[in-house]
């Protein structure tokens, strides 16, 4: 075998905004997919991922959300990890781009850059929002478009007529946060300055690091000549401060890719890896990044650039993807095809698709199409219908007949050579990313498994006297076979191959897959994947439907009126909170918050101050001097906006909030059993 190769693997660090959907899940197959394999060759291999948690859009949603956020992301961490979990995605390290590592690296990177001279400072004018004292990015930046004149565009082009335009050439612009008029403000920004490299990058985009289709988009950006690049955000941004320049923040953009070098130093620290080793100008280490084909400026040009300047090596390759569309168009929240991965995982099998998503792919930027009918079928009759079905058919003789011990005979040498003999050309697909071609290469060789079963009728034969050793040949000869396709798709099936594994009583390497299990001990077969029903697939994309219309309804506080109530407690556990009347000594509004009033509250000699989302349904003028309930002793939750010491009790749903009141006569302070 080729020498031992070590590689560090990543794919793009998804957002800590929203939930992943199932085209995030093609880009995290696909990266999986190929780093199982190269473990199963033997290599040194490591897969890192982290949560991408800075910027504008995050710091939204958690105002949004009424905490801080660092819990938002923390709560999406948790279950961004489940999901990958549940998918099957074998990443040695699951970080996140707010972490201590990526602080340290992004300091270091950008002092670095900054030594070089590779930073420019200087003033730019931009749209601000005055009420939520905030710089506008452009697609927060909505109004009129200036050619056909539609309402409500966002940002730099109209969704009605295509035109681009400046944001500023909007037609009564206003700030998509607060609906405020921007206004144009003058502040110091940071440039990395790109051009600089662009020698380099002609010669880098052309090195291979690239497919060929991206390194000639990447051409006609560079001969167009490339920007500086805006790397610093002002306060209010979540994000990590710039050294000497306070109040300036880099942008999501700069940490982002970091983030991989800090997913692995974090991994190396745990794990007792040389991360130097990896990262060195002159590493004989191998490293792939997996991104989709909207991300590829990042990757292609900013992040090798940043990695030359700052004297680290560069990506061997950037492995860009298309983007998943459903029943041939675009995901669709309203035609139910915006399917969350959760939703996904609580109707079907995560292997289904990682096989049919790896059936769909190759090593180009093509768009990927889930047909939802193919999707059934193609699962059902590969999987079931052929791979599995060689095993059922063969198991039982073995097991009745020959105590489930195989054959020391090769029914068909030449049947055995030619499956065996697939495995080099597989393996190149593999290594390509051309997983679509391996699949159809080992289903060419399960048909002719199944030829040949099919054509030597074991279930015949066995009821012939004096037949009995052709039938354990055959069929040992079988789930041989079977072993082989199932230890070529082991990449893919990950799960159906650690049981088929318990059956073969074998495990599966790409080497040990060259010699047959000759007079070897089996367990007894159990079926290794059920069929796709098909109103399982109907029954995710009707919920997929109900989750983008409540996502679409007014966000609720507290629990639905239709909600089931919670599981029974007993007396202790409900004493154990509480509950105070509290008059309320002042509301105001929360700068920043879409959802939230600040409330102080007097509970009999103490104040507290809380941070309730009952903005919608309250002015705050309104609530001054009333009396309402609190839970006294919940523990204090630090937000973007201050530390809220407690909760007030109210009533909610679709129709609105309502604040409780104790009957007049109570007074502050007083306990509520
Ligand atoms: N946070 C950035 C990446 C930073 S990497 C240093 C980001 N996040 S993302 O959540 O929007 O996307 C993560 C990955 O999912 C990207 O590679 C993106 O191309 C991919 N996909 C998002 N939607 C997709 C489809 N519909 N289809 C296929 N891949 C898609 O970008
Ligand atoms: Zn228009």
């Amino acid at each position: 075998m080729s020498s031992k190769r070590q590689i560090l693997v990543t794919n793009a660090l998804p957002y800590a905004n929203a939930a992943l959907h199932l085209g995030h899940i093609l880009e995290y197959t696909q990266t999986d997919v190929w780093v199982r394999f190269q473990r199963m060759r033997g290599h040194e291999c490591y897969y890192v991922s982290a949560d991408d948690a800075h910027g504008t859009a995050i710091m939204l949603k958690a105002d949004e959300k009424g905490i801080s956020a660092e819990q938002h992301i923390a709560d999406m961490r948790a279950i961004h990890e489940a999901d990958f979990r549940d998918f099957l995605i074998g990443v040695d390290n699951y970080h996140s781009t707010h972490s201590e590592e990526n602080r340290e690296l992004s300091e270091l990177i950008y002092n670095r850059l900054n030594d070089n001279g590779h930073i420019a400072k200087r003033e730019i004018t931009q749209a601000f929002d005055p009420e939520k004292n905030l710089f506008l990015a452009d697609r927060y930046i909505k109004g009129t478009c200036p050619k056909c004149k539609t309402d409500d565009q966002y940002g730099d082009n109209c969704e009605a007529c295509g035109a681009t335009y400046a944001p500023t050439d909007l037609i009564n612009p206003v700030s998509a946060i607060s609906g405020a008029t921007p206004i144009e403000k003058e502040s110091t920004h940071y440039f990395f300055k790109l051009p600089e490299f662009t020698e380099f990058l002609q010669e880098w985009t052309r090195s291979g690091a690239v497919q060929t289709e991206v390194a000639n988009k990447l051409g006609e950006w560079l001969d167009s000549g490339l920007q500086e690049w805006d790397i610093s955000r002002d306060a209010p941004y979540f994000g990590f401060e710039i050294p000497n320049a306070p109040g300036k923040y880099f942008y999501v953009w700069l940490d982002a890719p970091i983030g991989y070098m800090a997913a692995f130093k974090n991994l190396c620290d745990r794990d007792d890896i040389d991360f130097d080793q990896y990262w060195a100008p002159d590493s004989t280490t191998e490293l792939y990044h997996f991104i989709g084909k909207d991300i590829v400026n990042f990757h292609a040009l900013f992040w090798p650039a940043m990695l030359k300047s700052a004297n680290y090596r560069t990506p061997t390759k950037v492995c860009v993807h298309g983007f998943v569309t459903v029943n041939g168009k675009k995901m669709s929240k309203s035609r139910g095809t915006f399917i969350n991965a959760r939703c996904y995982l609580d109707h079907l099998n995560p292997e289904y698709l990682r096989y049919y998503y790896a059936s769909k792919l190759s090593g180009s930027v093509e768009d990927i199409d889930l047909n939802l009918e193919d999707f059934v079928q193609k699962v059902n009759s590969d999987l079931v219908g052929k791979v599995v079905n060689i095993a059922s058919r063969c198991a039982k003789f073995v097991a009745n007949g020959n105590n489930g011990v195989l054959s020391g005979n090769i029914e068909n040498p030449e049947l055995w050579e030619q499956v065996r003999g697939a495995a080099d050309s597989i393996a190149q697909h593999y290594e390509n990313r051309d997983y679509g071609k391996a699949i159809r290469e080992i289903m060419a060789q399960a048909d002719a498994s199944n030829e040949y079963i099919a054509a030597k009728e074991p279930w015949k034969l066995n009821k012939v006297e004096g037949k009995q050793q052709e039938v354990q040949d055959i069929c040992s000869l079988g789930i041989n076979l079977f072993r082989l396709l199932l230890g070529y798709l082991k990449p893919v099936l990950p799960a159906m191959a650690a049981e088929g594994e318990a059956f073969l009583n074998s495990e599966l390497s790409w080497d040990s897959l060259q010699q047959p299990l000759s007079e070897h001990s089996i367990n007894p077969f159990k079926p290794l994947m059920q069929r796709i029903e098909k109103d399982r697939v109907d029954a995710m994309v009707e919920a997929s439907k109900d989750e983008a219309a409540q996502a679409a309804a007014p966000q609720l506080e507290g629990p639905l009126a239709d909600d089931p109530i919670a599981d029974e407690i007993n007396f202790d556990d409900f004493i154990k909170v509480d509950l105070r009347v509290a008059q309320i000594l002042k509301a105001s509004h929360v700068e920043g918050a879409e959802k939230l009033l600040q409330l102080t509250l007097d509970i009999g000699g103490e104040t507290r101050n809380v941070f309730s989302g009952i903005k919608s349904s309250y002015k705050p003028e309104d609530l001054e001097g009333r009396l309402t309930v609190m839970v006294a002793n919940l523990a204090p939750r630090k937000m973007r906006f201050g530390m809220s010491e407690g909760m007030v009790l109210a009533a909610g749903d679709k129709q609105g909030i309502y604040l409780l009141e104790p009957d007049s006569g109570a007074q502050p302070g007083q306990r509520v059993t």
